[in-house]
């Protein structure tokens, strides 16, 4: 398959080859595509060198597939122009993800939405993307009422120049900012920009895309989104309150079969999931499950997984694996 990777050069383009490499997704020619400045570097993907080309000579090269992962602006800018000329895009931008007629998917909760007439299909935020993989097991067993999310996230979540200036001001050099303050030994409770209901952007996205992935708008979902001087993953503290009552044990169980979730969940040998231990992997680990003793049907958890591979490249990935195993990939748009 031919496959193009637009943002080849960022944090998530250079996260995607590599999850492409090590999951054998069937690359036969690979179209690196970057902005400008990148036009003509060479990667290696492979043991190959690739020069990186423009958008529109990647559309002339007709890529099977094409994951983007380049920002929202170049995504509304370009995909259209892909998807017009018959090639697949997955996008890890903000850009589709709430428009209607685009499928959000992630693929152990909704692939089986997806069909050959989806030419532009959005990958969820990262944050999203791991809260959900643990939440829908728990919602298609306890039916989920509501979820009280607060985010601890990594830098490597805002792209290459954030992880710059945490190594900047680690190392006392002076260098651009992209946080409106210092974050090497600080939290920043703002993650994106506020919207007019005192809510960021960030926070708006874990409450509208759960509802929009799990097709279920009656989960109450609230978040605080926050960041942290950290780089291996993003870790959340979820409070969920089921319509049905649990067992902790059981949970414990159905968490334990769930495709894509690792319990780890061992207090009495100080084993939870955290940042450090989900670097670079694929799956999404769950801990410090225990019941919320202030109401029935509560419980509260700990959800951490690497936002570079599962809350982007992987997830993209394995979208790319579905729709190749469906042969929905490579066909004209129905008429
Ligand atoms: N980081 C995460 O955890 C994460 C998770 C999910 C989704 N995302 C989304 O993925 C996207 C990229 O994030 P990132 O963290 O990888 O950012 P990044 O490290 O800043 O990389 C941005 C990439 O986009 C390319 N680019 C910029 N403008 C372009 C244009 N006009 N045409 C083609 N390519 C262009 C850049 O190329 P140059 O090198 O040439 O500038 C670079 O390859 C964003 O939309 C982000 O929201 C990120």
């Amino acid at each position: 398959m031919k496959v193009a990777v637009v943002g080849a050069t960022g944090l998530v383009g250079t996260k995607m080859l590599q999850v492409l490499d090590e999951r054998n997704f069937p690359v036969t020619e690979l179209i690196p595509v970057a902005s400008a400045k990148s036009i003509g570097k060479e990667i290696t993907f492979k043991g190959k060198q690739y020069k990186i080309v423009s958008a529109e000579d990647a559309i002339k090269q007709k890529p099977d597939v094409a994951i983007f992962s380049a920002g929202g602006s170049t995504s509304l800018e370009q995909a259209p122009l892909f998807a017009d000329a018959g090639i697949t895009v997955i996008d890890n931008s903000s850009a589709w993800r709430m428009d209607p007629t685009k499928k959000l998917v992630v693929p152990e909760v909704n692939a089986d939405v997806l069909t050959a007439e989806d030419k532009i299909i959005a990958n969820p935020n990262c944050s999203t993307i791991q809260m959900v993989v643990a939440l829908k097991p728990l919602h298609d067993r306890y039916k989920i009422k509501r979820v009280v999310v607060s985010t601890y996230q990594s830098v490597t979540g805002t792209g290459v120049k954030a992880v710059d200036q945490l190594f900047n001001e680690r190392n006392g050099v002076d260098g651009p900012k992209v946080y409106p303050y210092t974050i090497d030994l600080n939290v920043i409770p703002q993650i994106d920009v506020f919207t007019e209901n005192g809510y960021t952007k960030e926070e708006m996205k874990m409450i509208l895309e759960t509802k929009k992935i799990m097709g279920d708008d009656s989960i109450a979902v609230t978040a605080t989104t926050v960041r942290i001087p950290v780089m291996g993953g993003h870790s959340e503290s979820v409070n969920i309150e089921f319509a049905h009552e649990y067992d902790l044990s059981e949970v414990r169980e159905v968490l334990a079969n769930a495709p894509g979730v690792v319990v780890v969940d061992d207090i009495a040998n100080l084993k939870y999931p955290m940042p450090l231990d989900a670097h670079d992997k694929d799956e999404v680990f769950v801990g410090r499950l225990r019941r919320d003793e202030t109401q029935p049907n509560t419980l509260n958890c700990w959800i951490v997984s690497d936002n570079l591979r599962k809350g982007a490249a992987t997830n993209a990935v394995q979208i790319a694996e579905y729709l190749a195993s469906k042969n929905l990939i490579g066909q004209s748009v129905a008429v």
